[in-house]
């Protein structure tokens, strides 16, 4: 592989931010994106209203600077390297599509909200990155206001999440009081309010300042101190290796809204976050970034909600090779090829052309009804398949029906095919056969709907069954009908394998105590 091409994609960073609603995802992002030159005045950018992006400020900046700002991609190039962030929408518009696109990067950074702790939304994402074993990078924000005790918080981090954390810098004080970070990993201190061009004071080999400052006589750098030096004797060792295996998460202290703290965090994170990895075909072999062959997988298919535009978009993670438009690529599933002419590189009102782009990018590819969710797109004749996407276990449900019964057809043509994409997940009753539909978020079902009457012409009927804790069963073989009740729906997924949908924690764990021998199991 040329030279060129093999910088390029080592330069790549491909990263997901995941937080809970309001923990400063979108602050955080938009500063990332001034450091980057996308945005000139962070300042100026209100990213968000009524918690959910503002699209149209987004779109406005594109066009203002002509630069790629959307909430699908982001991408800057800072200090050498090209950054690639892919949102996670934390709103009501969590769905499934939120947990693959989890699949599709290399590292992710998890926004903590320092008066909260770790939130719900936080925990479902961090498993999910867990599961793949990717860096885990947190950055525990809004110092600038009165929240939790630090240690406290990473007390939470590790009891909670079940990660070892090592702390990069430490708050000296907090809230109005919050005077900056004791840089541990740079050995320096980082003036909230820096008095002129001094921002940062270096500390000496005690750990101490090593220069005169007012803060030396302040109860919260005496504090900071000594929690530092607890940390070096008690705390974890910090090691590259656990943190790229996501067994050890770096932590930064900050504040996303007052842009403190998160360059640093920027720059800091770029060094240890991984350039793009290999990923494992079908058949358990890697394929390394720089193989000669483009190859990559897709993650989500966004079909456009505008009934006058048809065409959906197919997004792909570039796990190896170059891609360059007009190449001609093979979809292993269909045996097919396809010539990659209309390709975008975001999602946007005015969509860029994407003429190349190399392993860790992400593509999207105009799609007239081809691809499915976790498709292999390979450039030549390549024949091979990664692994496939998991399957998520889902949390909300409902029952569907056709309004008109005389559309059954087409009913279960278009419910076919938008399982098949990944959309929705399909169940049935055992023996009436109703269809019940799961999803993890609520706007799924919306999306469904509407897809349904503005694809399928057919209008649905949505009866809610509200939340279930869904299990699969390891010995099938010993399941009876009987077992189940108002409590404990029995079901079968659209492999026909046996599911039981409880109503609650509570009403599976009663489950388990009466049947013992019945091993449950869940997807993630
Ligand atoms: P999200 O994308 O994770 O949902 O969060 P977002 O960045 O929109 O931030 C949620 C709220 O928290 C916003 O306030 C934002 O200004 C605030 N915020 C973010 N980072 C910090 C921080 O470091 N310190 C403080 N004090 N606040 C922070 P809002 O009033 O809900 O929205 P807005 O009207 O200001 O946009």
């Amino acid at each position: 592989m040329e030279k060129k091409i093999q910088d390029d994609i080592n330069s790549r960073r491909t990263f997901a931010i995941i937080s809970h609603p309001d923990a400063g995802k979108t602050t955080i992002t938009e500063k990332l994106l001034y450091f980057g030159g996308a945005i000139r005045d962070a300042g100026t950018v209100k990213g968000k209203k009524t918690g959910k992006y503002a699209t149209s400020d987004w779109m406005e900046i594109e066009k203002q600077r002509g630069i790629s700002v959307t909430s699908s991609v982001l991408q800057f190039d800072y200090a050498g390297k090209r950054v690639n962030i892919l949102d996670t929408p934390g709103h009501e518009d969590f769905s499934e599509d939120t947990y693959r696109t989890l699949m599709a990067v290399d590292a992710a950074v998890m926004m903590v909200d320092s008066a909260k702790g770790i939130e719900p939304q936080t925990i479902k994402l961090f498993k999910v990155c867990r599961m793949r074993g990717i860096p885990i990078f947190t950055f525990i924000n809004k110092m600038d206001r009165q929240g939790k005790e630090p240690l406290e918080l990473m007390e939470e981090l590790e009891e909670v999440l079940g990660i070892q954390s090592y702390a990069m810098n430490w708050p000296i004080g907090m809230g109005k009081e919050f005077l900056g970070i004791y840089d541990r990993y740079n050995n320096r201190i980082e003036l909230a309010r820096p008095e002129g061009e001094q921002r940062y004071l270096p500390v000496n080999e005690e750990g101490e300042l090593a220069v005169e400052h007012s803060m030396t006589a302040t109860s919260y750098y005496k504090q900071a101190l000594e929690d530092v030096m607890l940390l070096n004797e008690a705390g974890n060792s910090f090691d590259e290796e656990r943190v790229a295996k996501g067994e050890l998460t770096p932590v930064f202290f900050g504040s996303a809204l007052t842009n403190f703290g998160v360059q640093t965090f920027l720059e800091t994170f770029l060094q240890f976050a991984p350039p793009p990895q290999a990923r494992k075909t079908r058949e358990g072999e890697d394929v390394e970034p720089e193989s000669e062959v483009f190859s990559g997988f897709i993650f989500k298919i966004q079909a456009n909600m505008n009934p006058a535009h048809r065409d959906r978009i197919a997004f792909v993670r570039i796990v190896s090779g170059k891609f360059e438009r007009g190449m001609s690529v093979n979809v292993p599933r269909l045996s097919k090829n396809f010539k990659l002419s209309q390709t975008t590189q975001f999602l946007a009102d005015d969509r860029e052309t994407v003429n190349e782009a190399v392993a860790g990018d992400i593509i999207g590819l105009y799609d007239t009804g081809n691809y499915q969710i976790g498709d292999t797109v390979i450039g030549g004749k390549g024949s091979f398949q990664f692994e496939a996407l998991p399957q998520f276990t889902p949390e909300l449900f409902v029952r569907v029906a056709a309004k008109n019964v005389m559309k059954s057809k087409q009913f279960h043509k278009g419910i076919l095919q938008l399982v098949q994409e990944g959309a929705i997940q399909y169940y049935k009753t055992l023996h009436t056969e109703e269809v019940i539909l799961g999803a993890v978020g609520q706007l799924q079902f919306e999306v469904f709907e509407h897809r349904m009457r503005a694809e399928y012409n057919v209008d649905v009927q949505m009866e809610t069954m509200g939340s279930k804790v869904a299990r699969w069963i390891e010995n099938e073989e010993d399941v009876k009908e009987s077992m189940a009740g108002q409590r404990a729906l029995l079901v079968k997924d659209r492999f026909d394998r046996k599911v039981f949908l409880f109503e609650n924690d509570f009403a599976m764990r009663w489950f388990q105590d009466k049947f013992p021998d019945i091993h449950l199991y869940n997807l993630l």
